[in-house]
């Protein structure tokens, strides 16, 4: 006789769907990020929120808290191992385990052609953007194999498969995710751990805004590329990263699942 199973469209089941796991979330200070830290704290999540940045930290925790949810926060710069060996591991012994990472603290620069592009900032893009993710998982992963379970969730970029002009050295950084996933997935799955990526197109965040007081007209030509009309908002790529992260994915592993309305870039 099959198991029962609850009502997946009820709330009481969505709200308790990680119970009990502790979920790190990186870049959880803004946009894509804390969507992500909130929505995984809604379903039940133990949220362990990371940034470099403390006060949008400590705003999210308080929030969190706020809607009877449970989080806490560590700052770390993700381009630092010895930053990020402390956090993973002092996230583990605080904490009891290690269930879910998602990488997503991200940096771009303003789009730039390659034969004008600052080296630092190249180096600036791939140290937050692929060794921060590399050195996450360098972490998480043994204390996930240890464990037998656990789940990873890294947050590329639409422009890993539809480059566009300017953003070369921000896509190439995005395609080294891609193959980070690819190869992690066949290296835990053996192990029960899971690795994923998110492909996430233009989503309202300050990436695509740039500051408040900034009028880029970006919104409005990212948009126009999308057949849906419009940019995604950061809530929306949270609902696909949950699905990415809970049991509803179980069979998923060393996939990249594209989240941008269609977006038409060749
Ligand atoms: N917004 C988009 O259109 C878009 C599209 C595709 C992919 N992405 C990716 O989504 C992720 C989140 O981006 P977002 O749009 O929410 O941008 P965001 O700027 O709102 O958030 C990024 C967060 O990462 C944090 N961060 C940056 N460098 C860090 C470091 N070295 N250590 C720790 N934290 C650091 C920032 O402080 C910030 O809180 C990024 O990986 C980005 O590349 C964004």
């Amino acid at each position: 006789m099959p198991t029962p199973r609850p009502d997946p469209s009820s709330q009481d089941y969505a709200r308790g769907e990680l119970h009990g796991q502790v979920a790190v979330v990186t870049g959880a200070g803004s946009g894509i990020g804390r969507a992500i830290a909130e929505l995984l704290a809604v379903h039940g999540a133990h949220v362990v929120g990371v940034d470099r940045r403390k006060e949008p930290l400590t705003d999210l925790v308080e929030s969190i808290a706020a809607s009877g949810g449970s989080a806490a926060f560590m700052t770390v710069d993700v381009a630092e191992a010895e930053s990020v060996e402390r956090c993973i591991s002092a996230s583990r012994e605080n904490h009891g385990s290690l269930d879910i990472l998602v990488n997503c603290a991200g940096v771009i620069v303003p789009p730039t052609p390659i034969a004008e592009f600052d080296v630092r900032s190249f180096d600036y893009i791939m140290g937050v953007n692929v060794k921060g993710v590399f050195l996450c998982m360098r972490y998480a992963l043994p204390i996930m194999i240890n464990q037998g379970r656990g789940v990873v969730l890294n947050i590329g970029s639409v422009t890993s498969v539809k480059t566009m002009a300017d953003l070369g050295p921000y896509a190439a950084s995005k395609r080294a995710v891609t193959a980070l996933t690819r190869a992690a997935a066949l290296e835990v799955g053996p192990q029960g751990v899971r690795v994923n990526e998110l492909l996430p197109g233009p989503t309202l965040t300050r990436m695509v805004t740039g500051p408040a007081d900034a009028q880029t007209g970006a919104v409005a030509s990212f948009a126009s590329k999308v057949p849906l009309g419009r940019v995604s908002l950061p809530a929306e790529q949270a609902e696909a990263a949950f699905f990415l992260v809970s049991a509803r994915s179980a069979y998923v592993n060393g996939a990249s699942l594209l989240v941008d309305g269609g977006l038409a870039w060749a």
